[in-house]
């Protein structure tokens, strides 16, 4: 049992092969740095452990609750005087949030004031601050990374540009050396881009590293170290450009989920072996130990399973800590603790952190004109408290007469934790709804884009996306399943895959006109699916004519639905049913299948994909339909994927209006 407070009775587990760690003696006093989200949530979280005496925060968040003790620091302080005033007031403890307390050394002027911290110091958070370092660690300690090369001259920089292998590649990723305040990583698509980026940032930092770019799914590992060993969390993912799709520029993070489907226990053993230990190993060879947090920021082939190290960061994510904490079962200041040294014994770290089994969702509401220009000072009203753990703060600022206005880029952020991935996620939108200020945008695709899907029948197109989001061709959540029909057999396969469902059905024939009937049905159903808070509806073998109650409910500010549908025949021939028995019957030589964008037309709208196929010597309508099929289960799940990533353009307008994919970002 490990008993970290004194009398606390705290820790109903004891970390596998932990030794037991010695009490402080006493409670701590603790001084946290920061003032972001990320501070307040390991703020919240440290306050809820017993361990603690007393919390100080420097500077702290403006509107965090009460509870935390501000440090009074005099302004222009350096670290040095910080760790002076930190002694005089007996704090036990350091933790540090951001970056660039940690390159700025803030670490080591504790220590030399001997107060324990948890972060590495000046040399070790090189690690960061230092991609050029990095990138020397990651080749010594055998970590796959990107072909890469550094310069400190142009010219030198261009050259390697123009040669043949670089040329190669399918993008070009080009990095300031040193912080630059997330303004120092460029992803070029073309060489010109490439260059432009070389020199823009030769004038940031006088050193640049040019990497090749590797596509993938990106995935954030955090581990919490002490020197030698490390203790991993589970998977998160953060979105880093500022718009749904990932469109826009770049960002500190809009959002961010945990864990990542697919990247479990088994990533966390091999990254143990593979990443953290080698490189704890190769830290310490080189005389600078690594305390704190390594996050690894990884990119995944999901197709291979190959992955490579994009970045080291020395710190807690942010927005990662805003759904890891929350997660966490351990109590993290005893865990802090206890790999910063400050027991004064050598502990044995679990190897992994113990996570509840909830997910949890975080959807950053930012500023208008954020990233390029946060406008500061929008009041912010809010239906409930903005307090911890529903709500981090970053930038909010409260006024004397408790009135609270924004005063930063990335505002705050709203968490969802649920035991199902899809209400973890609706409960953080929810919870994103009830803070309102001008000019506020978020990412709507934060853990997937949320997809309803409504069908009528079998669900072989449900099935078929149900599939492809979880082997990762469709970036969706599939929220939930809504059907006309009780008995419809696509209710089995939402119970095969853990699906919520909803039967609606159409109200009887005698109650009112046919657009009465419609408009009551949609109005149900819009009533009902407001819970899982789609963004997009797919229809699969959904056998009604939508009316226009659906169809502006989900209409988006290009002035299309976010609807869409697929329908067996090369539309516009053969709407309505049966199209692969219409095309049969007719004696085509061919047939197809349509998706389209759905507007209140018998399956119209603008199309989005088709493919035709020869029924030449087919022998009934069902061989028509059974190949038909095929083609659908591929085609839908890779037109919605580019959908609903927004990555279209609607050419025309009327009826000639189409969709074409766009691929660029
Ligand atoms: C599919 O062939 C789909 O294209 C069609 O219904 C079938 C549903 O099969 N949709 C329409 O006809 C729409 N007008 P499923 O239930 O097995 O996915």
């Amino acid at each position: 049992m490990v008993h970290a407070g004194a009398g606390t009775g705290h820790c109903d587990r004891k970390p596998e092969g932990a030794h037991v760690t010695k009490s402080p003696g006493r409670k701590l006093k603790v001084l946290l740095v920061g003032s972001g989200a990320r501070e307040h949530a390991l703020a919240w979280k440290i306050s809820q452990s017993p361990l603690l005496d007393q919390l100080f925060v420097y500077p702290g968040g403006d509107a965090w609750e009460a509870g935390f003790k501000r440090l009074e620091v005099p302004s222009g302080a350096l670290w040095d005087r910080v760790a002076a005033l930190s002694k005089d007031h007996d704090i036990d403890f350091l933790v540090v949030g951001p970056d660039n307390a940690l390159s700025e050394g803030i670490v080591d002027e504790f220590k030399k004031v001997g107060i324990p911290a948890f972060g590495p110091t000046k040399a070790a958070a090189r690690i960061e601050s230092s991609k050029v370092f990095s990138k020397e660690v990651m080749k010594a300690a055998g970590v796959p990374t990107a072909s890469y090369q550094a310069f400190s001259d142009s010219k030198a920089a261009l050259r390697y540009l123009d040669s043949s292998d670089v040329q190669k590649w399918s993008g070009w990723v080009v990095k300031a050396d040193g912080l630059a305040l997330g303004k120092g990583v460029h992803v070029c698509r073309s060489l010109e881009d490439s260059r432009a980026a070389v020199e823009t940032l030769m004038g940031i930092s006088g050193r640049v590293l040019i990497e090749e770019f590797l596509e993938g799914e990106e995935v954030s590992w955090l581990a919490i170290c002490d020197g030698l060993q490390a203790s991993i969390f589970e998977s998160a993912r953060d979105y880093k450009r500022v718009g749904t799709g990932g469109r826009g520029g770049n960002t500190g993070g809009m959002g961010c989920y945990s864990p990542v489907q697919g990247h479990g226990v088994e990533w966390q053993d091999r990254l143990l072996k593979e990443v953290f230990e080698p490189v704890l190993a190769e830290m310490k060879k080189r005389g600078s130990p690594f305390t704190g947090v390594l996050y690894a920021g990884l990119m995944v082939n999901p197709k291979t399973g190959r992955y490579w190290v994009l970045e080291f960061n020395a710190r807690f994510g942010d927005p990662e800590a805003q759904v890891l904490l929350p997660r966490m079962q351990d109590d993290v200041l005893e865990i802090l603790w206890q790999a910063s040294g400050g027991s004064g014994k050598s502990t044995k770290l679990s190897p992994k952190v113990r996570m509840k089994k909830e997910a949890a969702v975080y959807v950053v509401l930012a500023a208008h004109g954020y990233p390029e220009k946060p406008r500061k000072g929008d009041a912010i009203r809010v239906a409930d408290s903005l307090s911890a753990p529903a709500y981090f703060l970053a930038g909010v600022t409260r006024q004397a007469d408790g009135g609270l206005l924004t005063s930063g880029g990335r505002v705050l952020g709203a968490l969802g934790m649920d035991s199902k991935l899809s209400k973890a996620r609706a409960k953080a939108y929810q919870a994103a709804a009830r803070v309102q200020f001008e000019g506020r945008h978020f990412r709507e695709d934060i853990a997937g884009t949320a997809v309803v899907v409504f069908a009528s029948g079998k669900g072989s197109n449900f099935e078929a996306l149900m599939k492809a989001t979880l082997d990762g061709r469709l970036s969706a959540q599939i929220v939930g399943l809504v059907t006309d029909q009780e008995d419809a057999k696509a209710l089995e396969v939402a119970g095969r895959f853990g699906v919520d469902t909803k039967v609606i059905p159409a109200p009887k024939k005698d109650s009112g006109s046919q657009a009465e009937r419609r408009s009551a049905h949609e109005k149900n159903i819009l009533k009902a699916i407001a819970e899982w808070n789609p963004r997009f509806i797919a229809l699969a073998g959904y056998m009604r004519i939508l009316g226009p109650d659906l169809i502006r409910a989900f209409w988006d500010e290009k002035g299309y639905s976010r609807i869409v549908n697929i329908h067996p025949s090369l539309l516009p021939a053969f709407p309505g049913l049966e199209g692969y028995r219409q095309a049969y019957d007719h004696g085509c030589k061919v047939a197809g299948v349509t998706v389209h964008l759905v507007d209140e037309t018998l399956d119209g709208g603008p199309i989005c994909a088709q493919t035709g196929f020869s029924i030449e010597g087919f022998q009934s309508a069902d061989q028509v339909r059974a190949r038909g099929l095929e083609i659908e289960h591929g085609l839908y799940p890779e037109t919605l994927n580019w959908i609903i990533q927004e990555k279209f353009e609607i050419k025309n307008r009327g009826a000639r209006a189409y969709v074409a994919n766009v691929h660029s970002n």
